[in-house]
C-alpha cells in the first residue's frame, strides 16, 4: 500500500484489507472537478468547528487549532500550490487529510458528528446558492440593456412576423422589450429557486442525524442560510437545489437561444436589419465577403449543452432509493458546466446586443413587405364604417388580392379600385407602417409612446429588485 492508499484507508478505519483497484480509484475519485468546492468546503468547516466547541464537543483548544489550519490550507488552496491527491477520493478528504497531516489529531476531531453526505450536500448548495445569485445579476445587466436599446428604439419600425411570415408592423423596442419580459421571469425562477434552496443540510450526518448534542441552528445561520433542512434522509438525497438551477438555467438558456438566432437572422444580407459589431463576429478565409455571426450562434448552439446537464440529473436521481447513492456523485459536473456555459453566454448576449448597429431604413422598408396593414384595413372599416370585423376582413382580403394582380403595395390601390372591392373603402384607410404602429396603443401593445413607458416600467422593476 502506497503511504496516499494507506492515508485513504485511514479515514474509513481497518476492516479493508487490501487498497482499491486502479479502476477503482480512476471510477471513484472526483476531486478531478469537485476541487472547485473548496472554498465552501473550507467555510462549511469552519462554521462545523465553531459549533462542536460551542456545544463542548470538542475542546476550544482543538476548534482554534482546526481554525488556524483551515486558514493555513485555505491560502494553499488559493495559492494553488495544494497538492490535490486522487487516492483522496474528494475534495472532503482531501482537506481533511491535508488538515490532518498539518495540525494532527485536533484534525481527527473535525469529522464528529457530520459525514461527507451532508458535507457534500451542504458544500454544493453554497456553490449552487452564489451561481443563482451571479445568475441574477448577469440578467439584470442584460435586461438593463434591453431596456436602453429599446427606450433608443421604440419608434424604429420593423416586421413582426407569426410563422416567420410577415404579419403587422411592429417597433424593434416592442422586440426587444419582448425579451426583457423573458429575463424578467428567469430573475424571477432563480430567486424564487434560492428561497427554497436555502435551507442547511448540515447535521444530518450520514443519514439519521446524531447522537452528539450539535446546533443546527448556530452552523444554518453561520452559513448564511435560513434554517435547518427539517428532514435529515432528505437532506442527504436532495438535489432539487441543483435541479432548480438547471431548469431555470435551461429555460434562461432557451430565452438567449431565441435571441441569439433572432441576431443571425437580421443580420444576414437578406434581412439587413442589424449589422453585430466586428468584433462579435468572425470572418471566412475562402469568401471575403463573409461576417459570420458566431458568438451569437454559439450562444444558440451552447443552450443544447445546459438542457442536456437538466435532462442528465433527472435521469441519474430518478431511480434512486434513500438516502445519499454515489450515484449522486454525477450532480457536479453538469451543474459546472451549467453555470460556466450560462455565465459566459448572458455577459456575451449583453455584450453583443449593447454593441449592434441598427439600420433603421432596412427594418422600415421591410416592415411594409407582404401586405403588412392588411389588417389596418380591415380595422378602419370597423372602426369608421362600423363594418363586423369578419366583413372587413373579407374586404381587407380582396385589397390585398387586387394589390397582388396589380403588384403593388395596398396604399397604391386608388379611390375607385378600392370602392370596387368595397363601396365604403377610400385611400384613407391605408394607414403606412408608421401610422399603423402609432395606432397600436393599447396596454402591451407596439405604438412608440407605449414602448418608451413600457421601456421605463421595466427599468423601474429593475430597480425595485435591488431592494
Ligand atoms: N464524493 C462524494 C460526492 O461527491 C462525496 C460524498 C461521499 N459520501 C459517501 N458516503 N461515499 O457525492
Amino acid at each position: 500500500m502506497t503511504k496516499e492508499t494507506k492515508a485513504a484507508r485511514d479515514l474509513w478505519g481497518g476492516h479493508f484489507a487490501s487498497g482499491p483497484a486502479p479502476l477503482m480509484e480512476k471510477i471513484n475519485a472526483s476531486i478531478g472537478f469537485d476541487k472547485r468546492l473548496w472554498p465552501q468546503d473550507v467555510r462549511g468547516s469552519k462554521a462545523h468547528a465553531r459549533m462542536l466547541a460551542a456545544r463542548g464537543i470538542i475542546s476550544a483548544a482543538d476548534r482554534d487549532a482546526i481554525l488556524e489550519g483551515l486558514a493555513a490550507l485555505e491560502a494553499e488552496l488559493a495559492a494553488g500550490s495544494f497538492v490535490f491527491d486522487a487516492q483522496l477520493e474528494d475534495i472532503h478528504l482531501n482537506i481533511e487529510a491535508r488538515l490532518t497531516e498539518r495540525i494532527g489529531e485536533p484534525g481527527r476531531r473535525l469529522h464528529t458528528g457530520r459525514s461527507r453526505n451532508d458535507q457534500v450536500a451542504t458544500d454544493f448548495k453554497l456553490f449552487v446558492r452564489d451561481a443563482m445569485d451571479r445568475a441574477v445579476v448577469l440578467l439584470k445587466g442584460l435586461v438593463a440593456v434591453l431596456a436602453d436599446r429599446a427606450e433608443a428604439e421604440a419608434a424604429t419600425v420593423m416586421p413582426g412576423f407569426t410563422h416567420l411570415q410577415a404579419a403587422q408592423p411592429v417597433t424593434f423596442g416592442h422586440h426587444l422589450l419582448a425579451y426583457g419580459e423573458m429575463f424578467m421571469r428567469d430573475v424571477s425562477r432563480f430567486a424564487d429557486a434560492r428561497l427554497r434552496l436555502n435551507e442547511c443540510p448540515l447535521g444530518a450526518a450520514a443519514l439519521a442525524g446524531t447522537s452528539f448534542p450539535i446546533d443546527r441552528a448556530e452552523t444554518a445561520a453561520a452559513l448564511g442560510f435560513a434554517r435547518p433542512a427539517a428532514n435529515s434522509i432528505d437532506a442527504v438525497s436532495d438535489r432539487d437545489f441543483a435541479l432548480d438551477y438547471l431548469a431555470s438555467a435551461a429555460i434562461a438558456a432557451v430565452h438567449l437561444s431565441r435571441l441569439a438566432e433572432e441576431l443571425v437572422l437580421w443580420s444576414t444580407p437578406q434581412f439587413g436589419f442589424v449589422r453585430m459589431a466586428e468584433a462579435f463576429t468572425s470572418g471566412s478565409s475562402i469568401m471575403p465577403q463573409k461576417r459570420n455571426p458566431d458568438a451569437a450562434e454559439l450562444v444558440r448552439g451552447k443552450s443544447g449543452r445546459i438542457i442536456g446537464h437538466l435532462q442528465a440529473l433527472l435521469v441519474t436521481l430518478k431511480g434512486l432509493p434513500l438516502a445519499y447513492s454515489k450515484d449522486m456523485q454525477e450532480d457536479k459536473e453538469g451543474v459546472f458546466d451549467a453555470v460556466d456555459t450560462l455565465e459566459l453566454c448572458l455577459e456575451a448576449s449583453a455584450a453583443m446586443l449593447a454593441t449592434l448597429t441598427v439600420d433603421p431604413a432596412r427594418m422600415r422598408a421591410a416592415a411594409g413587405i407582404g401586405y403588412t396593414t392588411a389588417t389596418d384595413l380591415a380595422d378602419w372599416l370597423v372602426r369608421v364604417k362600423g363594418a363586423a370585423f369578419r366583413d372587413a376582413h373579407g374586404s381587407a382580403a380582396r385589397a390585398v388580392k387586387a394589390a397582388e394582380e396589380r403588384a403593388c403595395g395596398l396604399h397604391e390601390l386608388d379611390a375607385e379600385t378600392l370602392r370596387a372591392i368595397d363601396p365604403r373603402l377610400e385611400p384613407a384607410a391605408l394607414l403606412d407602417v408608421d401610422a399603423s404602429v402609432a395606432s397600436r396603443t393599447s396596454l402591451g401593445g407596439t405604438a412608440p409612446d407605449r414602448v418608451r413607458e413600457a421601456a421605463l416600467a421595466l427599468r423601474a422593476r429593475l430597480g425595485e429588485l435591488e431592494q
